[in-house]
């Protein structure tokens, strides 16, 4: 496989004369792609059907000659000034009354049918044109398609024609809306409203048109991705998600894509406390969840990043072990986002590799070295992926409804999803991140976090993988509604209670200083933040009790056995991390995986091959981590052979191929040490 490492380039911004300079600068950094032209639409047509592709025709060309591949993306995230001039609906209006101002970028209305057409010419255009470039490898949709959210007539009317298809007739939406409720009974189409106050309008209104905002960009990218299929057929089309940071959902925006990408930018803050950067991974994991494969990182770091105020320059080094640790979970190529620092517009402090100065430094040393190993250990990458035993599902429906009504204050899905993530990622299991209709069977273990929004469907198939043996994790507000966002007439947790050996008759919102206690082992005494399910047993064990004594009587945390796996079920929120831990340590535990266990500050993932596997290990700290190890094995970035230690410096990374003649098998794993001392010791 090639491992593309690289940078987004923005030749546009710079006269032609350094255009020879920069590719050779790239190419001596062993580069061997960049992305181009998703915000050039004025330059590749600078009035409307006159198109202009010599300047990048000269600028491809230049890297062409240099061995580098080009991305081009489509350019329809910034909209040239002509066209909101020409078309003014073509601006996305947010409060369905007059247009928004066209300022910034991500400002185009959807629906706007003028914009839908200038979108799929200037498409065609660039595709056709660059159909039999050689130089020319894939394309990029658009930029981090997720906004704006449109509320003109256009759009309203849209969603009518949405809610038709999905509803059929008008007494079909009323019933699932559940209109009766202040008389807000619909006796036609055209007398619905976009959503506007997530919090004040109907519920089901406001799930739905949050459904219709994906459905839109859908279909708007799906435009582009048809005529790009067509003319090109060679190249490839991903997009540049942004993790958990899109607010549409990226399953199904990730359905017309050969792969998904990852805009993926680390917090450099100044002043907070370091902390594991299990954030990035869960980006990383949850773009790998969109297609179920490995991705690119289509932007990344590259110095201080913020529009206003920026942040803190990446160490020395921690650039490098960002990129391994995106690697490690899977990205399979790399640009840093971007060339050189731009000294006009709004992101003048978005620093990137070359400052202002456009002088080669440290920065860009250090990309270097890293697309010169990225070479070295492209095929042992080839065919390895992550292939965890544990998943978590992570819902958009659910993730809206909890937006629309969090229960109680600050209640955040994303934030709930990371609770249990991080304690995963602590003891070094690699977890997949999963939409709630994908099949289970993979897995021995699927947690899911606050399915606020459960079909019967997604219930029956929970249970039937407890039933065959599979552990099960299941929190508050699980299953509370329906798919049009009405509360279930259910006794919670609905259809999961046999399952999970639980009812759940009451419940309310706490404050932060109530106590719950273990009432087994692991569990010792924490604080309750926000949240009380006040859970009564059926057959599930308790293993977590409140202290007030109004809940004393009822479970915080239970196990049930069932069939042949186990149902947990965790009944509030706690604020200690140590919690969290007890309790994966307990599902780990119930499901026979034995975690690796790094060191605190170290962060493990394994890449599994059909002929090998690797094991990396990452140094998230300034401090030096050895990490006891077998004797024998092969490190092969240093392409040294392990002793009993290996020392990680300060942002240090690590690789551990692990043949696959020894009988390795993550089903079996133990903690790292003991592990690697076993394999070395088969091995010899
Ligand atoms: C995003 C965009 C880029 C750039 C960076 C920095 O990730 O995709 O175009 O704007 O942010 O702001
Ligand atoms: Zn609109």
């Amino acid at each position: 496989m090639t491992f593309y490492v690289g940078v987004d380039y923005y030749p546009e911004h710079w006269y032609s004369e350094q255009w020879e300079t920069y590719a050779d600068q790239m190419k001596a950094a062993s580069f061997n792609v960049v992305r181009l032209a998703e915000f050039a639409w004025v330059l590749m047509e600078p009035e409307e059907g006159r198109f202009d592709f010599d300047w990048l025709d000269s600028a491809i060309s230049i890297l062409d000659k240099r061995g580098i591949s080009v991305i081009l993306g489509t350019p329809t995230a910034a909209m040239p000034a002509w066209i909101k001039h020409k078309y003014p609906e073509t601006l996305a209006s947010s409060d369905g009354v007059k247009r928004d101002s066209w300022g910034v970028r991500k400002n185009n209305c959807f629906t706007s049918g003028a914009y839908r057409l200038l979108s799929e010419r200037i498409t065609r255009a660039m595709a056709e044109h660059f159909t039999g470039h050689p130089a020319v490898i894939g394309w990029q949709t658009d930029n981090e398609i997720d906004w704006p959210v449109c509320r003109c007539n256009t759009c309203v009317r849209e969603f009518h024609v949405f809610l038709r298809d999905k509803y059929g007739s008008i007494d079909g939406l009323n019933r699932a809306w559940g209109t009766h409720f202040w008389g807000h009974k619909f006796s036609d189409w055209d007398e619905i409203q976009a959503a506007v106050h997530y919090k004040e309008d109907n519920p089901s209104l406001c799930l739905d048109w949050h459904r219709f905002q994906t459905h839109l960009q859908v279909r708007f990218q799906g435009d582009q991705v048809k005529i790009i299929r067509s003319v090109c057929p060679r190249h490839f089309i991903t997009h540049n998600f942004m993790g958990l940071v899109n607010t549409s959902n990226c399953y199904e925006l990730a359905k017309d894509l050969d792969f998904a990408s990852l805009d993926s930018y680390p917090d450099f803050p100044v002043s907070a406390e370091p902390k594991m950067p299990y954030r990035t991974a869960a980006h990383c994991d949850l773009t790998r969840g969109l297609k179920g494969k490995n991705f690119w990182i289509m932007e990344t770091t590259a110095g201080p990043t913020g529009w206003s105020e920026f942040g803190r320059n990446p160490r020395p080094g921690e650039m490098r072990k960002t990129f391994y640790q995106h690697m490690a979970h899977g990205a399979d190529s790399q640009l840093f986002f971007r060339w050189r620092t731009c000294t006009s517009g709004r992101e003048q402090y978005w620093h990137g590799l070359l400052g202002h100065d456009g002088k080669p430094g440290r920065r860009y040393m250090e990309a270097a070295q890293i697309a010169q190993e990225a070479q070295i250990l492209a095929p042992l990458l080839e065919g390895t992926t992550l292939r965890p035993q544990v998943a978590i599902i992570y819902d958009y429906d659910s993730r809206w409804a909890t937006e629309i009504q969090p229960s109680v204050a600050g209640n955040n899905a994303t934030e709930a999803m990371q609770r249990y993530y991080n304690a995963l990622l602590r003891v070094g299991v690699n977890v997949d991140v999963i939409p709630s209709n994908r099949s289970f069977s993979a897995y021995r273990v699927v947690l899911a976090p606050q399915l606020h929004v459960l079909s019967d469907e997604t219930a029956e198939r929970i249970e039937s993988f407890i039933c065959d043996g599979g552990v099960f994790l299941a929190d508050i507000r699980t299953g509370v509604k329906t798919e049009s966002n009405l509360c279930h007439e259910r006794t919670l947790p609905g259809l999961l209670s046999r399952s999970l050996g639980i009812e759940i008759g009451e419940y309310e919102a706490i404050p932060d200083e109530y106590e719950i206690t273990g009432l087994e082992g692991r569990f010792e005494r924490y604080k309750a933040k926000g949240y009380a399910d006040w859970v009564s047993p059926t057959t599930a064990r308790v293993m977590v009790q409140y202290l007030a004594w109004h809940l004393q009587k009822f479970a915080c945390v239970t196990r049930n056995n069932y069939g042949l796996g186990f149902g947990y079920y965790v009944g509030t929120i706690a604020q200690e991390e140590a919690f969290y831990n007890a309790l994966i340590a307990d599902i780990l535990n119930s499901a026979g995986i034995q975690p690796l266990s790094p060191p605190p500050g170290v962060e493990v993932s394994l890449r599994e091959g059909d002929h090998h596997s690797l094991l990396f290990l990452i140094n998230h700290t300034e401090e030096t981590i050895a990490v006891s190890i077998a004797p024998g094995l092969n490190e092969v970035t240093t392409r040294t052979t392990t002793g009993t230690e290996i020392t990680l410096e300060r942002f240090g990374i690590a690789i551990i191929k692990i043949p696959k003649n020894v009988p390795f098998h993550p089903r079996q794993a133990e903690p790292v040490d003991r592990l690697l001392k076993q394999t070395a010791s088969v091995a010899a």
